[in-house]
């Protein structure tokens, strides 16, 4: 069986766009962009146009965009270079405990070099109030880190409100916009957020390039030191062919991404009304509106966790396990019994067609169905 992929908030496939873009820089567009003779100049030229068209997408000034190899090294970047280039400052840093690893662990990180971090809880629909974030600013406050949208629920956080409530009290925002590009508008002036991170792999673009935005006026130490590359923000030779194909691959969201996104929340709403019309004892995760189209997250009762993961698999449709509640996107109370639940993350994209969501709609209401009455030890009542 051909397999279904269902798994877009993991990693994407490569646009075939996006390959023919970046193929000639392995080839004969080699070049290392701050040689000065013409094969050098024609590396700088392409990551030139790349910087121009991720800041088209994000709406910031080229200036501003800072390639990176991950957004897992953006993040680091932001937190641990605003923490440093602010010590003086002050020493609190705010962030919420929905937010990916690659900004708990860094922030964790600073914690036991003597920084102060709040974790804001969120609710069990993977929510928080602005106004519960603004009452944990303190004269010490450096630095707020929230994520634009969930990689587990697809809960959107209101990233303009935190933006505005950062500026009035002069503290740098940061924002992990990884799920959020590509998906729905992001627009940094609207965020009010001086550093914002992307990831290539998220947006069709291939794995070990990313960006930083830093805004004009943001202080920040750079996390690499050396030949003083991307304005002296991050050393390291460009991987030209990665940026080339982050920037190819930004054009496209900007010229398609709105039409698309809109094809795969149809298939998602219909994917969600299907199951939870077919199936009982399914719990859908994150904010009922404020959610991204293209992202579901499930709770199957009466089943091991991850029971149902490996059964799709080996029907050939590829979906994540992603614990909505082990993960914190979810309040801890939610989290309550989780290791008898199965967790399903649905994400789909631009290859997810009407045939998947039927395909997925026949196999799972049978599929849950045989697994519970396994799980329930009546072997011989299941068909
Ligand atoms: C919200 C979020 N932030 C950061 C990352 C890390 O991105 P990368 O794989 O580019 O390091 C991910 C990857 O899953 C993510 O979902």
């Amino acid at each position: 069986m051909s397999e279904i992929y269902l798994d877009y908030n993991a990693t994407t496939p490569v646009l075939p766009e996006v390959l023919e873009a970046m193929l000639p820089f392995y080839r004969e567009g080699f070049g290392n962009p701050s040689s000065s003779h013409a094969t050098g100049r024609r590396a700088q030229q392409a990551v030139d146009l790349a910087r121009e068209q991720v800041a088209a997408l994000l709406h910031c000034a080229p200036s501003e965009v800072v390639f990176t190899s991950c957004a897992t090294e953006s993040n680091n970047a932001a937190i641990k270079g605003v923490a440093a280039a602010l010590a003086r400052k002050g020493n609190h840093i705010i962030t919420t405990k929905a937010e990916h690893p690659s900004v708990l662990y860094p922030a964790l990180h600073l914690e036991k070099a003597g920084y102060r971090v709040t974790c804001l809880e969120v609710d069990d629909e993977g929510m928080f109030d602005p106004a519960d974030l603004e009452k944990t600013i303190t004269p010490e406050t450096i630095l707020i880190s929230v994520m634009l949208a969930n990689n587990e629920t697809g809960t959107i956080f209101p990233v303009g409100a935190v933006g505005e409530i950062a500026a009035r009290h002069g503290v740098y925002l940061h924002c992990d916009a990884v799920q959020a590009v590509g998906k729905i508008a992001v627009d940094c002036r609207e965020l009010q957020a001086g550093l914002v991170s992307l990831s290539g792999h998220k947006l069709y673009a291939p794995k070990g390039v990313g960006a930083l935005v830093v805004r004009q006026g943001i202080r920040l130490q750079p996390l690499l030191h050396g030949g003083g590359q991307e304005k002296n923000r991050r050393s390291g030779t460009e991987n030209v062919a990665g940026i080339v194909a982050l920037g190819q691959a930004s054009a496209i969201a900007l010229g398609s991404g709105a039409a698309e996104a809109a094809r795969v929340r149809e298939l998602r709403d219909r994917l969600e009304r299907g199951i939870l019309e077919a199936i009982s004892g399914v719990r859908r995760n994150g904010h009922p509106t404020r959610r991204l189209g293209n992202t579901l997250s499930l709770t199957f009762s009466g089943l091991p966790s991850d029971s149902l993961v490996g059964a799709l698999d080996r029907l050939g449709i590829a979906v994540s396990s992603g614990s909505a509640c082990s993960s914190g996107a979810l309040k801890s109370a939610a989290a309550d019994g989780c290791t008898q639940e199965a967790h399903l993350r649905f994400s789909l994209g631009r290859f997810s067609t009407g045939a998947d969501v039927d395909t997925v709609l026949d196999i799972l209401p049978g599929l849950v169905e045989s697994l519970r009455c396994e799980a329930g030890g009546d072997r011989g009542a299941c068909r």
